[in-house]
């Protein structure tokens, strides 16, 4: 029976060690015995932006990149895309079963019944300029909310964790809604208990004169599955994020706001919006040739493709690309649809994306089902951070409650100056004159 175990030779010194291995992984903490000297630090592990770590255990989200599997707590997401609805899914992710009819009713009501803001906190949402960025508004406002549930900070106390939470799922949409109808100059609409949670989202964001809103049915499912496949995504960057603020014991508002924050930036979840800027800069299927060219010379990247993980296709990319067409059913195509096609039938052919297995993400797709339901830009983020809210906030109760968990605190190769004489001021060199 083969051991376990990596044999490692320090050739340094000449000494060799067993390093246990358990579930294709060694613990980085074993690797500290091997030393030069009793006074030597030990080996550390080097891995810049975490390509090869793992830093946790959960079992909440499975992705096999080279398969294109993403599987919630064991579902394909497929089978959850086609047969639940969002608030059915976030169940089952927080709590690790789907929900039976009773407990659907029950956390349906828990939800809706959190929806509502406290009105100074509508105030404060007032006092943005008029041209604020929603995800700016989104990201400050969530922070606020820390102030105004400052019971939040118990974060031990598994009753306040859920409490807090029921809060954030509930309020993520009906702030979002207050951000954009800000952005547009519009009056405020109330949360309305009577409709579902992507339904009620649609309602708060479009609601103008009429007495009661009727979403869309094909345009409220669309944003609905739009949201299961954006509900987690297990340890990337913005999860990492929340687990890593949460590992301080920081209330869950402002982990959420550090969550989006990192969401917000353009390789992460911001590549929604930059991929219409492309497209919208591409313009024609024509000038779509010298746009590849500039790419693959290193000019700029082409957003929307490529992901650490997935290595032969983002299976959300391909369900969006399904829903687009249910979609624009109802709204007309997007003229930027066509340009898109064709992007990707060109990268899909050319031998750098092929060879560095670049392939549409869930962002590529998914900006021009938004566009056609009729956000602007601006907001697409947003419409990621209110589904990915289950995500982080699940990860965040994992992280808590996991025994072999600490705060986080990576180590670093100090490449700097060491022990140097202070100059007097008129000795200084400028830092400047080296630059
Ligand atoms: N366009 C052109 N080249 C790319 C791209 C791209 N979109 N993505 C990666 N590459 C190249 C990269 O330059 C590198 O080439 P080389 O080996 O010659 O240096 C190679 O492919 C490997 O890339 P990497 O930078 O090592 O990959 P990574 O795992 O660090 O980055 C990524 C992943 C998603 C940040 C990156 O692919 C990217 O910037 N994509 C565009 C932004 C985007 O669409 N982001 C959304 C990601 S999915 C949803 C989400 O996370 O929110």
């Amino acid at each position: 029976m083969p051991s376990s175990t990596l044999s490692v030779t320090d050739n340094r010194t000449g000494k060799t060690y067993e390093v246990p291995i358990q579930d294709g992984t060694v613990r980085a903490m074993d690797f500290r015995k091997i030393k030069t000297s009793d006074d030597d630090f030990g080996l550390m592990l080097y891995d810049p932006a975490f390509t090869n770590t793992a830093s946790c255990r959960s079992n909440i989200t499975f992705i096999d990149g080279d398969r294109g599997i993403l599987e919630y707590r064991g579902y394909p997401i497929e089978q959850l895309a086609e047969s639940c609805t969002f608030l059915e899914v976030a169940y089952l992710i927080l709590f690790g079963e789907l929900p039976t009819a009773p407990e659907l009713d029950d956390w349906v009501y828990e939800i809706t019944h959190h929806t509502m803001l406290h009105e100074n906190t509508k105030k404060f949402m007032e006092g943005f300029r008029y041209d604020a960025p929603p995800m700016s508004m989104l990201i400050s406002t969530v922070a606020a909310l820390s102030a105004v549930y400052p019971d939040a900070t118990h974060v031990q106390d598994p009753a306040n964790r859920m409490l807090q939470i029921k809060r954030l799922i509930a309020k993520m949409p009906t702030i979002a809604a207050m951000s954009y109808r800000h952005s547009l100059g519009f009056p405020y609409v109330y949360p309305d208990n009577d409709l579902s949670y992507t339904e009620n989202f649609m309602n708060m964001l479009w609601k103008m004169v009429e007495p009661k809103y009727a979403a869309n049915p094909v345009l409220a499912r669309a944003l609905e599955v739009l949201f299961i496949l954006h509900a987690d995504h297990e340890q990337n960057c913005s999860s990492s994020v929340m687990r890593a603020a949460g590992s301080s014991r920081s209330n869950p508002y402002l982990c959420v706001a550090s969550a989006a924050s990192a969401l917000s930036g353009p390789l992460h979840g911001g590549a929604n919006e930059e991929v219409i800027r492309m497209l919208d800069e591409i313009d024609s299927e024509a000038a779509i040739p010298a746009y590849i060219e500039s790419v693959k010379a290193g000019k700029r990247k082409l957003m929307g493709f490529g992901h650490r993980v997935y290595k032969s296709f983002d299976p959300r990319a391909r369900l969006i690309k399904e829903i687009a067409h249910k979609v624009f059913g109802v709204t007309g195509s997007n003229p930027k649809l066509d340009i898109a096609l064709k992007l990707e039938q060109i990268a899909l052919q050319d031998d750098y994306f092929v060879s560095r297995k670049l392939y549409p993400n869930v962002d590529f797709y998914s900006g021009l089902i938004y566009q056609a339901i009729g956000f602007k830009p601006e907001m697409f983020t947003v419409l990621f951070a209110i589904p990915r809210t289950v995500g982080w906030l699940t990860q965040w109760q994992e992280m808590i409650s996991d025994p072999e968990q600490k705060i986080s605190r990576p180590r670093q190769i100090y490449t700097g100056a060491r022990q140097r004489p202070l100059p007097p001021i008129a000795k200084r060199e400028s830092a400047a004159s080296g630059a």
